[in-house]
């Protein structure tokens, strides 16, 4: 029986899930100034949900102590393959068997030209080496100066620690602790983190291109004034992120919002609809997959002002003549099929959301439309939908919108025609 929408607002969760409980991940820090962010990046886990049992090189224990790790993680450190405190003195047996990745931030110029000619002379290096190549990844997360990091040395040892297996986070680029500018830097705690989460998702959208529209429009009336509404865009962000997450190139054409961009997400902001139908038309055919999560302005003026519409001598309000906006969605729907990738819409109601949302599908010649109650959701972190295509409707529960983007890509991967790139 067909969901009744207004029903699926009430008793929402508030806070999104941890999303990294019940995992157990071994930080290794080798030797750098960045040990420094391996303390927050420490608490970062740990509030995510995730055990973490930090283990240290000699070099590292210069950066930062030992008791500032054991104190974030709650656990002892461990750093010395002779640790007795392994009743079977093999910590790096023991520490990699539980482990559902070890992640080194930082890793060294030197840890990482150890871990590419299979060194085991700390405690470390060796865990790395006898961890479970199959089901403990090794990530890796480097942190040098620009040029230890484009050494040519470096590049060849960085090259074979990934054709080893491997995963590397980062690095990024920008100002560095020697007082340089380039490629080395450290990803931040938060960054890395969200890597990690990233890293667990099912890839189920892998080697997918996906395009999303997000938040409002704003059609200027004047140069100081205009037309726009309450979408946060937050669901678009989520959606690009989860399908990020998810494995696929996304592309997030955004109306003005001021939300941060999604880690690997190529984004393109744009103020009007007529500058989102611009952007989105040239990529649309580039991309298998469209995600209209816009709330797009059906009207704009017909003559914006240069100048500012002054009160001053106006008899009466002025009176402002609208006309359409291109529908981006209902544009890219009916392109040719050879160039049209598989669309999905939007639809926020006030009221008789299955029924506007059923018409909807229809109208715009789209296979899946996702339903919610505009304004009720607008803005919060938190919503419910509901999914309608040919064959009926399903109620995706209430949740945080990052949840709920990441099961609607779930669904968006199990429906797509495998012919979609
Ligand atoms: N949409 C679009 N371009 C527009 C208007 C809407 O791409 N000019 C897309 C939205 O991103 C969403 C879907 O169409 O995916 C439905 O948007 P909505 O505003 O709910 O519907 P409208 O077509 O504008 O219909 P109405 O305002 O009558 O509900």
């Amino acid at each position: 029986m067909a969901p009744a929408p207004e029903a699926l607002l009430e008793s929402r969760p508030m806070s999104p899930p941890l999303e990294l409980q019940g995992k157990h991940i071994v930080l290794g820090l080798s030797g750098g100034i960045a040990c420094y962010k391996a303390a927050e990046l420490t608490r970062e886990l740990v509030k995510a949900g995730a055990s973490v049992q930090v283990v240290m090189t000699e070099s590292a224990a210069q950066f930062i102590t030992p008791v500032t790790m054991q104190a974030l993680s709650n656990r002892p450190v461990f750093s010395d393959p002779w640790d007795a405190r392994a009743p079977n003195n093999m910590a790096h047996i023991n520490l990699s068997r539980e482990a559902d990745a070890v992640l080194v931030a930082p890793a060294s110029a030197d840890f990482i030209a150890r871990l590419a000619s299979g060194r085991a002379d700390d405690l470390l290096g060796l865990l790395c080496l006898a961890r479970p190549i199959e089901r403990c990844p090794l990530l890796l997360a480097p942190a040098m100066n620009r040029e230890m990091w484009a050494h040519p040395a470096t590049q060849r040892n960085v090259a074979q620690v990934v054709a080893d297996g491997g995963v590397l986070f980062g690095p990024a680029a920008g100002d560095q602790a020697c007082g340089e500018v380039g490629d080395g830097r450290m990803l931040e705690a938060a960054e890395l983190r969200d890597e990690l989460i990233a890293f667990f998702q099912p890839k189920l959208l892998a080697g997918r291109r996906v395009l999303v529209t997000a938040g409002p429009t704003f059609e200027a009336i004047d140069p100081v004034r205009g037309i726009s509404n309450h979408s946060s865009g937050k669901m678009g962000f989520a959606i690009a992120r989860a399908a990020a997450e998810a494995g696929a190139e996304v592309t997030l054409v955004a109306g003005p919002v001021q939300l941060p961009t999604p880690r690997q997400v190529r984004r393109i902001d744009v103020v009007s609809a007529q500058q989102m139908f611009d952007a989105v038309m040239p990529l649309a055919p580039l991309h298998g997959i469209f995600v209209a999560t816009a709330a797009v302005a059906d009207w704009r003026p017909a003559q914006a002002g240069t100048r500012k519409i002054k009160k001053d001598g106006q008899a009466a309000a002025p009176a402002i003549a609208l006309t359409e906006n291109p529908d981006i969605l209902a544009a890219v729907a009916a392109l040719p099929a050879a160039q049209r990738p598989w669309c999905v819409g939007f639809a926020a109601e006030t009221h008789d959301l299955l029924t506007h949302a059923r018409a909807k599908r229809v109208r715009k010649g789209v296979p899946l439309i996702v339903g919610n109650l505009g304004p009720a959701t607008f803005g919060r972190d938190d919503n419910s939908l509901v999914l309608v295509d040919a064959d009926g409707e399903r109620e995706l529960p209430a949740a945080d919108k990052l949840t709920l983007a990441r099961a609607l890509v779930a669904e968006f991967a199990r429906r797509l025609p495998s012919s979609a790139t």
